[in-house]
């Protein structure tokens, strides 16, 4: 065998070697073993600066055997304990539906982990498109019999350290399939700022961040989910991304006319149980220097 055969041989395993542990790492590590917390610090506009505010950040955790069952819910919820957050919000998608689901989570086991969370100001959370598009009904009865308030266009006054603030949470914003690509929402922003009465600084939950185009500068924070930073993300590029903005609104924190969003990385998988350079999160978000 000549050298230069012997070194394309090499070269060639080598490569498919190199090709297979990242495959299986894409497939089995980073979804299933791999947990970052993601902290943001920030003071914006709106949100005064000595108003300390630790919100744990818990987005589209799709519940379901190999990556999601109920051992790593524990481990999650142990995790954002240990943050100490003030607040712990959960922003949709509670179950997993592709067609690498090897075993289900009952619906009572996520939700009563999920209320285990433990903050001050509890746990709050609103629903994603595919809660919308799988088993609604039963998942919004299972948080709500769990504990956890459901918030669908409404809002919350909550007080903390003696001052107050608002929590909004959107109605998800395709929660009907109408056609291919065609989505209708149940989103209603207007009627859900409409609810705050008074100047008190206000943060909103959207599961999808496209609503942010329209979100008004009353708003200090907006915090959403559902790209799961396109799963798989490379130097701040992901390929795909289920967002009408794409790489706009993938992931992190995006600051766009003086409004901030932060996009969560997700916690589980959603149609392709692949994760590549976006590691499952815990997003901690400290806001008017909260330590
Ligand atoms: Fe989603």
């Amino acid at each position: 065998m000549s050298i230069s055969r012997r070194h394309f041989l090499t070269g060639a395993a080598g490569a498919i070697g190199g090709g297979a542990l990242v495959a299986g790492y894409a497939g089995a590590v980073e979804p299933g073993w791999q947990l970052a917390v993601t902290a943001y610090d920030l003071s914006p506009p709106g949100w005064p600066r000595d108003f300390p505010l630790k919100i744990a950040v818990i987005a589209d955790p799709h519940a379901a055997e190999p990556y999601m069952g109920a051992a790593r819910i524990e481990e999650i919820v142990a995790a954002a304990n240990a943050l100490k957050p003030d607040l712990v919000v959960l922003l949709g998608d509670y179950e997993a539906n592709h067609h690498f689901v090897t075993r289900l989570v009952p619906r009572e086991t996520w939700a009563r982990l999920w209320a285990q969370c433990r903050a001050p100001l509890g746990v709050q959370a609103i629903l994603g498109n595919h809660d919308w598009w799988f088993n609604l009904v039963e998942i919004r009865s299972a948080l709500k019999a769990a504990g956890i308030p459901v918030m669908e266009n409404n809002a919350v006054r909550l007080s903390h350290r003696g001052r107050r603030f608002w929590l909004l949470g959107l109605g998800d914003q395709i929660a009907h399939i109408r056609g291919p690509r065609h989505y209708e929402g149940v989103d209603d922003l207007p009627g859900t700022l409409a609810k705050i009465t008074d100047d008190a600084p206000a943060i909103l939950l959207a599961h999808e961040p496209d609503i942010f185009v329209d979100v008004p500068e009353r708003i200090s924070l907006t915090l959403a989910g559902h790209t799961h930073g396109g799963q798989v993300r490379f130097f701040g590029y992901s390929p795909i991304v289920p967002s009408s903005y794409g790489n706009r609104f993938a992931y992190g924190h995006i600051v766009e006319r003086g409004r901030h969003m932060i996009v969560s990385g997700g916690l589980g998988c959603s149609l392709a149980p692949v994760r590549l350079g976006v590691p499952p999160e815990i997003v901690l978000v400290r806001l008017g220097n909260a330590a």
